[in-house]
């Protein structure tokens, strides 16, 4: 959560530092800011998006080679101008940007009011700052050396950069538990919370790693840690192109990123299944197979979207390759003294790779002994660094806030991974493998031709758009996908939605049911296909709406159900990657049609760095 962007070099600032937030806006768009240096330390900052801070700077100076910038996600006091970013110290000494939380804040803020400091605003981040000045002030020490005693007494997560009233030609960053990259170009250095601010300038960056502390000018990178020994910095070559990141010709990012799902599959895919379609080989996760294949219990770790993987992840490992698996969310698992054995293999799942609380329950369990695998989409980002083997996406950047491409890329990695373990344990045969294998690899073709609905689809969206609540049903394999479905009509929507194993609905939420209540039912051929069929019969039979996702031919369904929306046939395993496509296009239309920010939801934010 929240964007950092910085520059010191020969070009002018500003713009490199607006453009940057913009393509960092999907870390938070609570409010933005910058600080410029020049000559003094001129800082314009604006509740809102980046493009309310560009209007509230219009004509202002601008001048400036180095610079400091930011996008919140609220976490400590309000989205408001004061609350936004960057903060300067009270003697006006130091002027901050930060991502992350100070737990200690309470405490230091005591100790700084004490000291006859006073607060603008509610912010941890105002105190820090004025802990760094207070430390400089009264101890008589450089920038730097003030930023390493303070980070040192800090409890909590930070990436930070500052700049200091009398060392302007510099700037000081520093790095825990929440992720920042150094772009290194010629006499100019770039920092940002990731690599797509900077890719435009230059290709060659340094992921810092937790406790580094880099001192830069335009000419000269240090790189330490907080405790003052100096570290190799490893530069790297990053992958990420612009186009990459851009929205072309779609209306959003989200649109485009459902439509990019056939290739983004493809490219989770590509070179991990033989020609001949008989084989999967997951190089990344090879030297672990011993363990994997001889795991007691499997235990996943994700939240929200990454957590729904996760549960059909539970549902094939258990099927083919016969472990025991729990899911569960990263949060409750890390505060609750889980039993972990070493004979145990944890997956973590998560498309930003920066989740705190996931990170938080890899760490845990790795210092139980268990195994840590990563399944990731952001190459180089700090889950992967953490686990012991892991299984990159490559389902390609994913801007929008809800997740959709990110989504089925999880599921097909967490598929590759199970027809594995599967074969190699000896419990999936052979002949069921190869099948699976080939069933996977027609996905790609299979949803263009959902795609190719989404006209139809989003007339049966324009038919709900005023719903004030829903339900979706699946059982098996598709409850996950109904789960999926639920969240991203209400994230993006905000019509309160709620995803149910279709045969619990008689326990409970079957008194909601009258005639303003969509069901949405993920209904496909397989072996429950006969209970669900029934289950949508109580529906009708108190009147609900049924929207249905069925196999393509289906019959029985369209004679009940109000709408239908078919996808390709496919086996019941493969299909939480085709049935949960209609629910994304249809979440999309609603939100798009009730005229709500689709990519950039309220409240939300892409990568959630804080617990
Ligand atoms: C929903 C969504 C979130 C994320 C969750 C985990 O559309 O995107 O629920 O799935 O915040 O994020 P990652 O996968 O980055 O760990």
């Amino acid at each position: 959560m929240c964007g950092i962007v910085a520059y010191i070099g020969e070009r002018k600032a500003y713009p490199i530092l607006i453009k940057g937030l913009q393509r960092l806006e999907y870390r938070g768009y609570d409010s933005a800011g910058v600080a410029l240096v020049n000559g003094s330390i001129n800082s314009y900052k604006r509740m809102g998006k980046v493009k309310d801070l560009e209007e509230f700077v219009g004509d202002s100076s601008t001048d400036g080679t180095i610079g400091i910038g930011h996008t919140r996600w609220a976490t400590h006091g309000e989205p408001n101008d004061t609350n936004a970013h960057p903060h300067t110290s009270m003697n006006g000494k130091f002027t901050l940007v930060h991502n992350g939380i100070i737990e200690n804040y309470a405490h230091l803020k005591k100790e700084l009011v004490n000291r006859g400091y006073d607060f603008k605003s509610e912010t941890d981040t105002e105190v820090l700052v004025n802990f760094i000045e207070n430390i400089y002030l009264e101890q008589k020490v450089d920038a730097e050396l003030a930023v390493r005693v303070a980070l040192s007494k800090v409890v909590g997560a930070y990436g930070l950069v500052i700049s200091c009233a009398d060392e302007k030609d510099k700037l000081i960053a520093a790095r825990k538990g929440s992720p920042l990259v150094i772009g290194v170009g010629q006499n100019e250095y770039f920092l940002g919370s990731d690599a797509s601010p900077i890719i435009e300038y230059t290709d060659q960056v340094i992921y810092m790693n937790d406790e580094d502390v880099a001192i830069l000018t335009k000419e000269d990178l240090v790189l330490k840690n907080i405790q003052n020994d100096a570290q190799k910095p490893k530069i790297q070559k990053v992958e990420l192109t612009i186009d990459e990141i851009d929205k072309g010709d779609y209306e959003h990012y989200m649109l485009k990123e459902i439509y990019e799902q056939p290739t983004s599959i493809m490219d989770t895919i590509r070179g991990r299944i033989t020609m001949d379609k008989s084989k999967i080989f997951l190089g990344g996760i090879n030297d672990e197979m011993q363990k994997l294949t001889t795991a007691k219990r499997i235990i996943i770790v994700a939240c929200g979207t990454s957590w729904h993987a996760g549960m059909v992840g539970e549902y094939l490992f258990e099927e083919f390759a016969r472990v025991p698996v729990e899911v569960e969310y990263a949060s409750e698992f890390r505060y609750r003294n889980p039993v972990i054995n070493s004979d145990d293999v944890l997956i973590a799942i998560s498309q930003s790779g920066e989740t705190a609380d996931t990170l938080a329950a890899i760490k845990m369990a790795k210092e139980q002994g268990a195994t840590i695998i990563g399944i990731c989409n952001v190459v180089g980002s700090s889950i992967p660094r953490e686990t012991h083997a892991g299984v990159y996406t490559h389902a390609g950047v994913e801007i929008g806030v809800a997740s959709t491409k990110a989504f089925t890329s999880q599921v097909t990695a967490l598929m590759m991974m199970a027809f594995t373990i599967g074969q190699k344990r000896g419990s999936l045969y052979d002949e069921l493998y190869k099948q699976l294998i080939n069933e996977l690899t027609l996905v790609p073709e299979k949803i263009k031709t959902i795609l190719e609905k989404t006209a139809d689809i989003k007339d049966i969206a324009s038919l709900y758009k005023d719903a004030n609540n829903a339900l979706y049903l699946g059982r098996g394999y598709l409850f996950p996908v109904a789960l999926e479905g639920a969240l991203k009509l209400k994230e993006i929507s905000y019509i309160h939605a709620e995803g149910y194993p279709a045969a619990e609905m008689k326990h409970g939420p079957i008194a909601l049911i009258d005639e303003n209540m969509p069901v949405f039912v993920v209904a496909t051929k397989d072996k429950s296909y006969e209970k669900i069929v029934s289950n949508i019969q109580e529906v009708k039979a108190r009147n609900g709406k049924v929207i249905a996702v069925v196999t393509e031919g289906d019959t029985t369904i369209k004679k009940m159900a109000d709408h239908v929306i078919e996808v390709p046939d496919c086996h019941e395993a493969i299909a939480p990657l085709l049935t949960v496509i209609p629910l994304q296009i249809i979440s999309y239309h609603i939100a798009v049609l009730r005229g709500c920010d689709v990519d950039q939801p309220r409240n939300l934010a892409k990568s959630v760095t804080v617990e």
